[in-house]
């Protein structure tokens, strides 16, 4: 795993667009994964601000979400496909039809899920995910004790993580109570994966998470066996690493071209 500890969000999302911008550079129908959350606000404007200065070209590009509520219309306000429209899509030149998210509607869920994993395998696979984490150690909506092996399949949303997201929603009643979600193991298999965390309530999970121990307990903790990881962290998520020093002595004794 590479840590990359930064000042701000702002030059954390800089270095996320710059990965981005290269792996799109070097193959335009490149797969992206994308993530919900206010975490990758920041990134999502630096990369519209990369498409509108003529840098980063999604026309050739497909994209897949990795989580959505079971029950919300994909325009419904607080649905995930609703924010990725509103936050990054209607921004850029990405070709509607090649973005995918989860059917948070789907008569038949389960077959919903299966047909999700074989239109990524169908693509190629994931080139880079985008990826935030949860207090509680979640990626996508994988809680804890989820299989570190699991695909695409719905979950019950845990109590804590219904109140953290109920912030997007006019009362706590209507969090959805499911959702559809890739699995720790479909997001393992994604090329390269660049998870992004900010501010001190991270902080905490972000140590376990990169130093503890590899554990269902903490999902975010598989990606210790990715071969291709980036934890991009600004210096408040980042405080309670105990190796914080070497992270950011490796990050800077790097050279310019192995950068990103
Ligand atoms: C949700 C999303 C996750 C996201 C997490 C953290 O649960 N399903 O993909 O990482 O929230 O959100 P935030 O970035 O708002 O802290």
């Amino acid at each position: 795993m590479e840590v990359i500890i930064q000042d701000t969000p702002e030059d954390c999302a800089r270095i996320g667009a710059s990965i981005i911008a290269s792996t799109l550079r070097r193959k335009a129908h490149a797969v992206l994964g994308l993530a919900t959350g206010s975490t990758p606000l920041v990134l999502y404007r630096e990369m519209i601000r990369l498409h509108a200065a003529g840098e980063l070209d999604f026309s050739m590009a497909t994209s897949f979400n990795l989580d959505e509520y079971i029950g919300l219309a994909p325009d419904h306000p607080c649905s995930y496909r609703y924010f990725m429209e509103e936050n990054l899509f209607k921004h850029i030149n990405i070709r509607p039809e090649r973005t995918h998210v989860p059917d948070g509607n789907a008569v038949d869920v389960d077959a919903a899920c299966k047909a999700y994993e074989l239109s990524i395998r169908s693509v190629g696979g994931i080139d880079i995910q985008v990826l935030g984490i949860g207090t509680d150690g979640h990626i996508a909506f994988n809680e804890p004790v989820s299989s570190l092996g699991s695909r695409t399949r719905i979950k019950t949303l845990h109590e804590d993580t219904r109140e953290d997201n109920a912030r997007f929603f006019d009362s706590m009643d209507e969090v959805p109570t499911h959702c559809i979600t890739m699995g720790v193991g479909t997001i393992m298999e994604c090329r390269q994966l660049l998870l992004f965390a900010f501010g001190k309530a991270k902080a905490e999970i972000i140590a376990r998470a990169v130093e503890g121990p590899i554990t269902a307990m903490v999902p975010a903790s598989a990606l210790q066996l990715h071969q291709d990881v980036k934890i991009i962290l600004d210096t408040a998520a980042a405080r309670k690493l105990e190796h914080g020093d070497y992270f950011r002595h490796v990050y800077e004794n790097k050279p310019e071209w192995q950068r990103h």
